[in-house]
């Protein structure tokens, strides 16, 4: 810890799980007052109390706009600004295009793309000059995989946001950048119902694609983002940061 995020106040969406976790602890780590926000009060509670000192837990959907508002209007009167925004909070559910209703493809753009849309909108007012945004993207935006075409398209729109919204935080002096994770070790798997066995294959597999060999952990996410808000990715704007293992960089040799 170098006391990077030093006063800072940040507000994480999706906090109290998987890299949202890791990154609220890292930014606490560094210095910073962190704002989780998630959907289940119990959750959200036991992450504000592993996350420590200078933490605060607030409920809301980043689907539900009214609820979304609130949560600002609850940053706006504890803190009255914000240094950074990291909108983390998103679903990967697999869409088929056979089995896949209009409800279910309304669902991932309503949280991952809306929520992120969203998440900036309701922060802007209150964004310091050289605010860092930072959006939580996929490498799945830019590969084809089978089964996941929402959940890409919603991931490919994220990256896109980071360019179309740099001139509206240019205003203000603040900037907007993606971090876009590979496989990550996180409990979106066992969520989305896999067995313990299932998530072990799955990320052996990875593991085995992967030119890092393995899928990577929550905090080396958490990593990129202490990066990514810090004044050291000063310079940076609308860039999206692949913290992927590879996976979108390299094609390993096939094993004869
Ligand atoms: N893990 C990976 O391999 C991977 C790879 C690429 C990108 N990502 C992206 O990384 C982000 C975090 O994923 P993760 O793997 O850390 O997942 P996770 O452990 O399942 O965490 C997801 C978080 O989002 C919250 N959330 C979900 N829907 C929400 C909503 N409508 N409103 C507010 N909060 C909501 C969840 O809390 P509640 O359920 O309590 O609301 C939870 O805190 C996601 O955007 C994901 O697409 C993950």
């Amino acid at each position: 810890m170098s006391n990077r995020l030093a006063n800072k106040v940040a507000f994480i969406t999706g906090g109290n799980s998987g890299i949202g976790l890791a990154t609220a602890k890292a930014f606490a780590a560094e210095g910073a007052n962190v704002v989780i926000l998630a959907r289940t009060q119990a959750k959200v509670d036991q992450a504000v109390a592993q996350i420590g000192k200078n933490a605060m837990g607030v409920v809301g959907d980043v689907a539900d706009l009214p609820s979304l508002r609130k949560a600002f209007e609850q940053v706006k009167n504890v803190y009255g600004r914000l240094d950074i925004v990291f909108a983390n909070a998103g679903v990967a559910p697999a869409t088929p295009l056979i089995e896949t209703g209009a409800e279910q493809l309304d669902r991932v753009f309503d949280v991952n793309f809306k929520g992120a849309f969203f998440t900036v909108q309701y922060a802007l007012p209150l964004l310091a000059p050289e605010a860092s945004v930072v959006l939580v993207g996929s490498c799945i935006s830019e590969m084809g995989t089978a089964g996941y075409s929402a959940y890409a398209a919603s991931k490919a729109a994220v990256r896109s946001l980071a360019r179309t919204l740099t001139p509206d935080l240019y205003e203000i002096g603040a900037r907007i950048n993606v971090l876009s994770p590979g496989p990550i070790d996180t409990p979106a798997l066992s969520n989305g119902g896999l067995t313990d066995e299932q998530v072990q294959a799955t990320n052996e597999a990875f593991g085995n694609m992967l030119p890092a060999g393995r899928v990577g952990q929550p905090e080396e996410m958490a990593a990129v983002a202490v990066f990514l808000a810090s004044s050291e990715s000063s310079f940076m704007r609308g860039a999206d940061v692949q913290a992927d293992g590879g996976m979108n960089q390299i094609r390993l040799p096939r094993a004869s």
